[in-house]
């Protein structure tokens, strides 16, 4: 059998972003766990901020139907996220509210589809200390209403500016831990629940 799809996907297209660096560490615990990594950059998916009016007008956007395909290859998700006022960033939001949204000519990958019985992670970043605390209960209840199976191991990652190495890999012996664990619960969870 194939080995799981995930996708790991950072909250933030910034340039020099934390959890770009963070999601792109992600990869190689997710590898050793026995996933297919897809790494999705928001910025290659654009999309206006949503509104009904233009959904009606001009149909998705062309990058949020890509997006949607790319999810819906995927067994599981893992969101790396920095904390915007203890929540979730616009950018990350408004990307799952597109997606949540049907396209008539491929039902089967957008909208609910794409989310609906798959497995999913958290992971926050911030420069403070916290490591984006608050944001991991804000983005696994939205993950989870859209009806996927997120785990219970999640992971703040304080001083994100400092955790990475020039290995790519988290310095911090403890983190890299919980990394691996978690990398290994989503990948096996992705695996069980797979269609
Ligand atoms: C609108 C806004 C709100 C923020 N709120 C928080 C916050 O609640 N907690 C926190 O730790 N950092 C907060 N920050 C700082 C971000 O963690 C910091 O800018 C971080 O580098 C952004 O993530 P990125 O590097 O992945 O782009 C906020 C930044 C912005 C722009």
């Amino acid at each position: 059998m194939n080995s799981p799809r995930i996708v790991v996907m950072a909250g933030s297209s910034r340039r020099e972003a934390l959890s770009r660096k963070v999601a792109a560490a992600c990869i190689a615990p997710l590898a050793a766990a026995g996933a297919d990594v897809d790494l999705v950059e928001l910025a290659d998916h654009p999309a206006p901020l949503y509104n009904g009016d233009l959904e009606v007008e001009s149909g998705l956007p062309e990058g949020i139907v890509s997006l949607q395909q790319r999810l819906a290859a995927a067994d599981g998700l893992l969101v790396v996220n920095p904390e915007y006022n203890g929540s979730i960033t616009p950018l990350l939001k408004n990307a799952l509210d597109w997606c949540s949204r049907p396209n008539p000519a491929d039902r089967a990958r957008s909208g609910g589809a794409v989310y609906a019985g798959r497995a999913a992670a958290v992971v926050g970043t911030s420069p403070g200390a916290l490591g984006g605390m608050r944001v991991l209960f804000h983005v696994r209840d939205i993950l989870g209403y859209l009806g996927m199976q997120v785990i219970p191991q999640q992971l703040a990652i304080g001083k994100a500016g400092e955790a990475v190495g020039d290995d790519g890999c988290l310095r911090d012996p403890a983190q890299r831990e919980a990394l691996d664990k978690l990398a290994q619960a989503l990948v096996d969870t992705a695996r069980r629940l797979r269609r």
